[in-house]
This record gives structure tokens, sequence and C-alpha cells, in this order.
């Protein structure tokens, strides 16, 4: 019911509504509507009431909030299962104990706060409280083990493509999944399996999206390399809006991607590359290599061209843009 309320106030922004009219279309009377302003309002929704005009929404909470984030989801699956948390170590973890506990494709897991949120290659993920997109994402996907990869590089389309819609920020993907905006990292993927006998069983997708912190939010040791949308746009995001655009971005191309394969996915991500045509730096163990980045292959593998014209693919890690 909330859901359906707010979803009337979203279509018409900064316009009264008549109470007859909420109680007309939500189909309950107009003392079971005011109940219900009066329940969004103690979740930090303001309203302005006037005799005869009825209610005006004029200030939503900045907090996540699920019938928030669904009046406004275009999405059929993902995003469609809920789970809200103030704080948890990392969604992730969360997010695997609810497939454990037979949670379906799409269903995704929010923290306002992680307390050890998990990066890349064993790294943490600074996730500080009310501030940020901290979520967890379960899928199914019938795809042999070895193609995970591609389902990393569309997730990083995803999240590019909904900032691009709600942010005017130049953001872009730095090989294999971090969005940049000027050179700093915004949003941090990390994709965790399971599989039995080579057969992928499920897949979390975790999201990190530094939306709304402040310079200060950073620990020193992130101030020159990490920054948010906030301050690269100056503006706060709507972290439930930007969470609906994500799962409608992402069920878009997992549709794609269900049936057409990974080429479509391959040249958008290619085309929101900040990467390619790039003096990148390969660190290993066996010493650094430096070369330009050409594309991306069939598999998501980085194809590095090297000084003496050889190729050579990089499937995982991470590289130095120079
Ligand atoms: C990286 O760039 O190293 C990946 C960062 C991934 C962070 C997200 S936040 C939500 C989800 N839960 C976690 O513990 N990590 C991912």
């Amino acid at each position: 019911m909330n859901e359906q309320l707010l979803k009337l106030f979203r279509e018409r922004p900064e316009q009264y509504i008549s109470g007859e009219e909420l109680s007309r279309t939500l189909n309950c009377s107009r003392t079971a509507v005011w109940k219900h302003i009066q329940a969004l309002r103690g979740h930090g929704y303001e309203f302005e009431s006037a005799s005869r005009r009825g209610y005006r929404l004029v200030r939503m909470p900045d907090r996540l909030n699920s019938a928030a984030i669904l009046s406004g989801l275009r999405t059929n699956i993902m995003g469609r299962r809920l789970h809200i948390f103030d704080s948890v170590e990392s969604t992730q973890t969360t997010a695997q104990r609810l497939v454990a506990e037979g949670a379906g494709e799409g269903t995704l897991v929010l923290a306002e706060q992680q307390t050890i949120g998990r990066g890349r290659m064993g790294r943490s993920w600074h996730s500080p409280e009310g501030k940020g997109v901290w979520m967890s994402l379960v899928l199914f996907p019938q795809i042999p083990l070895p193609f995970t990869p591609q389902l990393t590089l569309l997730t990083a389309v995803a999240v590019c493509r909904a900032i691009r819609r709600l942010v005017s920020v130049n953001v872009g993907i730095k090989w294999p999944n971090d969005l940049l905006i000027e050179g700093k990292k915004v949003c941090g993927i990390l994709l965790e399996s399971k599989a039995e006998d080579e057969r992928l069983l499920y897949i979390v997708a975790g999201i990190g999206i530094s939306a709304n912190l402040s310079a200060g939010d950073y620990p020193e040791h992130l101030q020159n390399i990490a920054t948010s949308l906030l301050i690269e746009s100056g503006r706060a995001v709507d972290r439930n809006r930007l969470v609906g655009e994500t799962m409608a971005q992402f069920e878009d191309l997992y549709g794609l991607y269900r049936q057409e394969g990974f080429e479509p996915i391959r040249l958008l991500w290619e085309a929101l590359s900040v990467t390619l045509g790039r003096s990148v730096r390969i660190p290993s163990k066996e010493g650094s290599l430096t070369g330009t980045a050409q594309g991306i292959d069939e598999m998501g593998a980085l194809v590095v061209r090297l000084p003496d014209g050889e190729i050579r693919k990089i499937y995982s890690g991470d590289i130095v843009m120079q």
C-alpha cells in the first residue's frame, strides 16, 4: 500500500493529490489514506497537507527504503525481492546465506553500512553508514563456469548506464570492472560464485557505489584514489532511485545476454571503457608488462598489444593505467 501511494506521488512531483483521489485510486477509505501518510511520515517522508487540496510530497528521506525502491522499479525479476539491513558484515555474506535458505533469482540484499565490506583480491571495501549503495544481487545463470567473467563486465555496464542516466558525471569503466570518474574510483564490483563438479550453481554480484560520501568520509589512503557521485556532481543522489535504475539496466542487459550472448555486451562495455587505447601496465610475479589496451575478447579478457607487436590476453587481476 505504501508502495502504491508513493508511486502516485512520485508520478506527480510537487503536486497536491486530494484525499478523495487517493482513496479512490487505492481503493481504501480516506482514514486509511491518512494512516498510510502518517506511517510514511514516520519513515521520514515529509508531506504538506492543505484542506480541500490534499497532500503533497515535499521531501523523501535519505534512507534505503523498500517502498521507495519498489514504487519506481521497472523490472520483472531483478530487485523484486528486497532485504534491507541497517548494518551487516557484508551483503555478500548475507546474500549467500539467503541463497542457502532458498532465495531465488533477482533477490537483492542492501545495507546502510557494512562492517567487513569485501573488495576484490582480498581487499576490504570502505562502506560507511547511510552514504553508499552497498548491495548484492543473487543470480542463477545457466552458463558454463568459465563464462562467469562475462557477467562481471555486464554488471559494470549496467551500473555505468544507471549512473549516467541519473547523475551528470563522466563515468567510465576501467578493466575489468571498476567505475571511474576523472581517474578516481566511484564503484567496485565483486562477483562471487559457487560451483560443484565444474557446474556453476549461483553467482552473487556485489556492487558498491560510493554515492553520497563527502571527502571527509574517506580514510587518508583513499583520499586521492576514490571519489563519490556527490563529490563529482555537487548533488546528493537519491540512492533508492539509483538502486532501481541499476536493477532495470541489469535486467535489460541480462535479457540481451541470454538471447544474443556476450557480443552485444562486449560492444557496450568497449563503448563505455576508459581503458581502451591507453597505455597499461600489468603487474605480475614475473615482472610487469606494459602495452596498449586494444579491446576485450569473447570471454572478457583484456587484449593488450606489447611494444614488439605481440598480443597478450589478460584474464584476471588488475592493471595500472598510465
Ligand atoms: C572492488 O572493487 O574491489 C569490489 C568492491 C565490491 C564492494 C561491494 S559493496 C556490496 C558488496 N558487499 C561486499 O562486501 N562487497 C561488495
